[in-house]
């Protein structure tokens, strides 16, 4: 997630660029960097923190006016997020000017080329690369439109890309695959940005591009390729949305929108970290496999949503690799007097990478010489700062202060870190971890039929709004999956929503059933170890108390149905896989119950997105 900005026109090109990053700052603010062009040469600005840091520095040493330009909000990926790894980046004749969002799986072997050719790289970005290319391939094929298609034949991952060229003034060209870009057409003026919200101000109309293609703008033409110059079929699409609600592509709220792009999160935190074969490769992990060999016990701590996928993980890291592992609230963790070494691995797992209470147990766990892996969304946050390795989670930011995509993301990472172990100790093979790699591939097309489906889920939603008090249980990993209901539940909609393991309710839960309470029940997949069963046998226990049920359980299983006043289907989905599809309705129900209530989804009360006290 990054946000992107393109123009070529009549006005001046800072101010345009400059306007449309800050409505797409939501995309990310590690930095911000224009580059214009004017004269034949290109006139750069970039500064680590959020635009208003650019402000400054363009007040404290101004660039000319100039009617072409490209601009970058930065959610950092490969680098830390400061000055030099702030986009644009130039080529060493500073010919060339490119922003970019994504990751270019294949960065280290063309930076390993250009470094061997003679290029001096400067920043620790996948991007950079991409300019020295261009250099390179402009040096014999001077129309820059040809040589972004002959790099971008190159590149792997996922990727927008936006340059300017010092000798094509009037020219902005554009590419992409697997990431977001769309096209303003406007009078005598076009633009690119990474949504509508980019340029609403200036125009309505735009372009959609589609995946693999290639778009040069000029102040009165737009031209839309694929990668090899074959010209390709676009879809012009007017946009009714006033500024504000661009920002956030035209939902009502973030949350809304940040569960929407779950399928893309997930598929986003798997990207580039296996092969084919099953051979995973985590590109932040700093710990050695025979560190990692020698790790005896996992304890992984964390708060909140972060702590239910923790819970998650837990399953998976015992069930894969046989290590022993404890999941621990991280506000607890250090008062407890807890036994750890050096071989102990701590897990942290925090979506802002700021949590107080998080850092602290870090920072506890390091003194007493334990191992800390944190699992992060926010790049060069605190938490993987003081690490010993991390795993980015790549989801993009998440403004809304409820976490979704978040969560959907950690659990994701989670079984990446608990296969990478596997793959290490030795405790499942490369075709074993293959095939489970292959079954959470196919997850995010599950995950999008569930949002797809959100109807039954709202309807449902607005039926129940009157209730006070709604409970929600589940076995295995359903249980934190029951956790996340009621939590997304208590902070959204205010009423009281508990989760609880599906065999404790009979020790004392079971009381609070009576006449008319609604209960969600996560219905583990059928299989060998009874779960199904045990779990029905929950439901008609509660049932029989006069609890109305609304049941999740996956397609095909119709031995919930009698049971069942209201279902819901999940995709199938191995066990350890099923949280990232049952938390999805549960998720959709919250947000609809909240908004119906006509409270503020995004920003519930008394919370705060990063609790950055203890
Ligand atoms: C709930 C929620 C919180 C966070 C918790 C940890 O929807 O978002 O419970 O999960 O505050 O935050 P991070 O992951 O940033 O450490």
């Amino acid at each position: 997630m990054c946000g992107i900005v393109g123009y070529v026109g009549q006005r001046s090109a800072l101010d345009v660029v400059m306007g449309g990053l800050r409505r797409l700052e939501y995309r990310g603010y590690d930095s911000g960097g224009v580059a214009l062009v004017g004269d034949g040469t290109i006139f750069s600005a970039k500064k680590a923190g959020k635009l208003l840091n650019l402000d400054a520095e363009l007040a404290a040493r101004p660039l000319p006016v100039t009617h072409t330009g490209i601009g970058h909000t930065r959610w950092a990926t490969h680098g830390a997020p400061n000055d030099v790894n702030a986009h644009p980046h130039l080529d060493e004749t500073r010919r060339v000017a490119v922003v970019h969002n994504g990751i270019i799986e294949n960065f280290a072997v063309l930076r390993a080329e250009l470094e061997a050719a003679g290029h001096e790289l400067v920043s620790e970005t996948d991007t950079e690369v991409v300019a020295h290319l261009l250099h390179d391939v402009l040096a014999g094929t001077p129309d820059l439109s040809d040589a972004v298609r002959a790099v971008c034949q190159r590149l792997e991952g996922a990727f927008t890309l936006v340059i300017c060229d010092a000798d094509q003034p009037d020219v902005v060209v554009g590419a992409r695959r697997n990431s977001p870009l769309v096209v303003g057409r406007g009078d005598g003026e076009n633009f690119l940005g990474s949504d509508v919200a980019a340029f609403i101000e200036y125009t309505r109309d735009a372009v959609e591009l589609g995946q693999d293609q290639v778009v040069t703008i000029t102040p009165d033409e737009i031209v839309v390729t694929d990668f090899f110059g074959a010209p390709a079929e676009t879809k012009e699409y007017h946009v009714d949305w006033d500024v504000s609600a661009a920002e956030k592509g035209g939902y009502e709220w973030f949350m809304l929108k940040e569960m929407d792009e779950q399928p893309q999160a997930v598929a986003d935190t798997l990207l580039g970290r296996h092969s084919q074969t099953g051979q995973l490769q985590l590109d932040e992990m700093r710990l050695s496999d025979d560190e990692l060999r020698e790790v005896d016990r996992i304890v992984i701590i964390a708060c909140g949503t972060a702590s239910y996928a923790g819970l998650v993980a837990k399953y998976a890291i015992e069930h894969w690799t046989r290590i022993p592992c404890e999941v621990e609230l991280a506000s607890e963790f250090r008062y407890r007097d807890p036994i750890l070494d050096k071989s102990t691995l701590v897990v942290a797992i925090s979506q802002s990478g700021e949590t107080m209470d998080t850092l602290m147990a870090i920072r506890y766990a390091r003194q007493q010489k334990a191992r800390v892996l944190s699992i992060c969304n926010t790049n060069g946050s605190t938490i993987p700062r003081e690490s010993d390795a991390v795993i980015y989670t790549h989801a993009g930011p998440e403004v809304a202060v409820a976490s979704t995509k978040g969560f959907l993301s950690q659990v994701v990472a989670c079984y990446l870190l608990a296969l990478y172990l596997a793959q290490v100790k030795g405790t499942k093979y490369g075709d074993e971890i293959a095939s489970i790699l292959a079954e959470i591939d196919r997850v995010p097309a599950g995950i999008q039929r569930l949002l797809d489906e959100g109807d039954q889920v709202r309807k449902l939603a607005a039926d129940l709004s009157g209730s006070r008090s709604i409970l929600f249980l589940g076995r295995h990993v359903g249980y934190p999956v029951a956790l996340e209901g009621a939590l997304k539940l208590k902070e959204l909609a205010y009423i009281h929503a508990e989760g609880f393991a599906a065999g404790e309710l009979k020790h004392g839960p079971i009381a609070l059933v009576e006449d008319g309470l609604p209960v969600f029940v996560v219905v583990p997949p059928k299989g060998r170890d009874q779960l199904q069963e045990k779990t029905i046998s929950s439901i008609q226990e509660i049932r029989a108390r006069g609890a109305r049920t609304i049941v999740l359980a996956e397609d095909g299983d119709d031995d919930v149905v009698p049971y069942a006043d209201h279902l819901i289907r999940l995709p199938k989905v191995p066990t350890l896989l099923q949280p990232l599809v049952a938390t999805v309705p549960l998720q959709i129900f919250a947000t609809e119950f909240a908004d119906q209530l006509g409270h503020d989804v995004d920003q519930p009360r008394n919370l705060a997105k990063s609790v950055t006290v203890e």
